[in-house]
């Protein structure tokens, strides 16, 4: 984009809680339609062209109270046409229908059937299905304990696409635990979901992906598997920015974005208090100065901007010394302590948060040691790889019911990949640095260093951990409740897509010999 977008000109919107459509035995059931439709996502660009759930962007959210099961249905009215450039050669999937969908709750202890494997697409009214294909009511029995979850689509191949053109929003689960810790709520609960765009100046979204849709930032998009965009959106507006009291507030966070990491600080200087994290709240209260959040994990975070009564606090992505700096990404939003305090701030920040038992490695009944790899396809284009498997290649992830297993994630490329392993929470036991030259050399692992613990905020139920360059992350987990197929993957979209996707399938226990 030429155009030069001015920031902190609109105001954060707050996404929409969903109400059910109707009650079906007593059980919430709701309708939700993915469409196409125009968005004002700043006030200097033409509404642009998106693809959410009920037509907003991102999707309403859900606020469920534990243990209360709903059902959705997921139905596509899309159309026939993808929104945005499709270069079918990328995963040698073009013979699939151009438009398919199929939504998935992250950090869900969903049944199989409701999962949203990526095989299980559909395109507008079913008339084309995927093999996998059951039906598009999903049922959530959502008695994992309280969290903010998220939903996009996964479809085969195409998710970066989808999930890029607006198909995410965030599900909230509430347990008791949390009314006893009296944390802000209310309208100082606030979901802020985070991912980079770039437009095209006639306001339409901009997604490299043929060789020749050239722009300057994109040299050469066939060989670069990833995305970066240009501005930051936030709750579906560009760098917005959002009036607060001078009081404590709660925000949670999901980095919604294809490839981006953020590094977020406020320019205040003041302090992050994390109490939760993917999989709901943490044992303890921990204090950040900075926030480095990898696409797909979720930060539940208080901000006290009680002593900054009429100042405005920059929310930051720190770029690191080598950034560009025509690179505005460095802001996020900004918040403006300029609203009257209403009543009293009788919330609080808690040290302590609940009890997260920790999973033992005696019980532990196998070990995965997995390769993240890169290599590249017969064009010369990268190839991302989990333990040097493509998706089709046959299913070896085959944990267990109930049983307990550490996956060893071994990342051999140059990069950090988030990983994400669907049906369970995990807990990172460790991450152990190793040579990675040598490695590329003659395939050995060979540590440079001691194993360390995980940073205290990772300390609690994880669905999505980032796995560093040249290190081994462990984490643990127990399998279930489900028996059934699932996915483990990088939660890159483009690398997910190509072809950092396994297939993981949880078995009925053997009988004992
Ligand atoms: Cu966020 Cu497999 O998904
Ligand atoms: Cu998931
Ligand atoms: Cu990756």
């Amino acid at each position: 984009m030429n155009k030069k977008l001015n920031k902190f000109i609109d105001a954060l919107p707050i996404p929409e809680i969903l109400k059910p459509t109707r009650k079906i035995s007593g059980e919430a059931y709701y309708e939700i339609q993915m469409m196409e439709f125009r968005q004002k996502l700043h006030r200097d660009l033409n509404p642009t062209r998106l693809w959410g759930y009920n037509g907003q962007f991102p999707g309403p959210v859900f606020d469920i109270n534990h243990g209360e099961p709903v059902h959705v249905r997921w139905e596509n009215k899309l159309p026939d046409k993808h929104l945005l450039p499709i270069d079918k050669s990328f995963h040698n999937l073009g013979k699939l229908p151009e438009v398919r969908t199929v939504t998935h709750l992250h950090g869900g202890e969903t049944q199989p059937e409701s999962d949203g494997y990526p095989e299980a697409w559909y395109t507008k009214n079913f008339r084309y299905t995927g093999p996998q294909f059951k039906t598009d009511v999903y049922h959530y029995s959502n008695h994992q304990r309280g969290a903010t979850l998220w939903y996009h689509d996964h479809a085969m191949g195409i998710t970066r696409l989808n999930v890029y053109a607006g198909l995410a929003g965030m599900y909230i689960i509430r347990d008791e635990q949390e009314e006893w810790l009296n944390l802000p709520s209310g309208e100082y609960e606030i979901p802020l979901i985070m991912m980079d765009r770039s437009f095209r100046d006639n306001g339409e979204l901009f997604y490299p992906s043929q060789p020749d849709d050239s722009e300057e930032n994109w040299p050469n998009p066939s060989v670069r598997p990833f995305f970066i965009g240009e501005t930051n959106v936030v709750n579906g507006k560009i760098w917005p920015y959002l009036e607060v009291e001078p009081r404590k507030y709660r925000f949670r966070i999901l980095n919604a974005a294809n490839t981006r990491a953020y590094q977020l600080y406020l320019d205040s200087g003041q302090s992050f208090f994390q109490v939760g994290s993917d999989g709901g709240l943490m044992r303890r209260t921990v204090k950040l100065n900075k926030l480095a959040i990898e696409p797909a994990e979720r930060f539940d975070v208080i901000i006290d901007f009680s002593k900054l009564d009429g100042k405005t606090v920059t929310l930051k992505n720190d770029l690191g010394p080598n950034a560009n700096l025509d690179d505005e990404t460095d802001d996020v939003m900004q918040f403006n302590v300029t609203l009257p305090l209403k009543s009293k701030d009788e919330s609080g920040i808690p040290r302590y948060l609940t009890r997260i038992p920790a999973l033992s490695e005696n019980k532990v009944k196998r070990i995965r040691n997995l390769k993240l790899i890169g290599t590249s396809d017969k064009l010369g284009r990268p190839l991302l790889l989990l333990d040097n498997k493509k998706w089709m290649d046959p299913v070896t992830e085959t944990p267990e019911l109930g049983a307990t297993e550490i996956w060893s994630l071994i990342n051999c490329t140059n990069f950090t990949h988030p990983i994400h392993i669907h049906l369970i929470q995990f807990q990172i036991i460790d991450r152990q640095p190793f040579d990675l030259d040598r490695y590329n050399r003659d395939g050995s692992i060979i540590f440079t260093g001691s194993a360390k613990s995980p940073n205290p905020n990772e300390k609690s139920w994880k669905d999505t951990v980032a796995a560093p360059t040249g290190q081994i992350t462990r984490v643990i987990a127990k399998f279930g409740p489900f028996t059934g197929d699932y996915v483990w993957h990088c939660h890159i979209l483009e690398h997910e897509d190509y072809d950092m996707m396994r297939p993981m399938r949880v078995v009925e226990a053997k009988e004992r010999e």
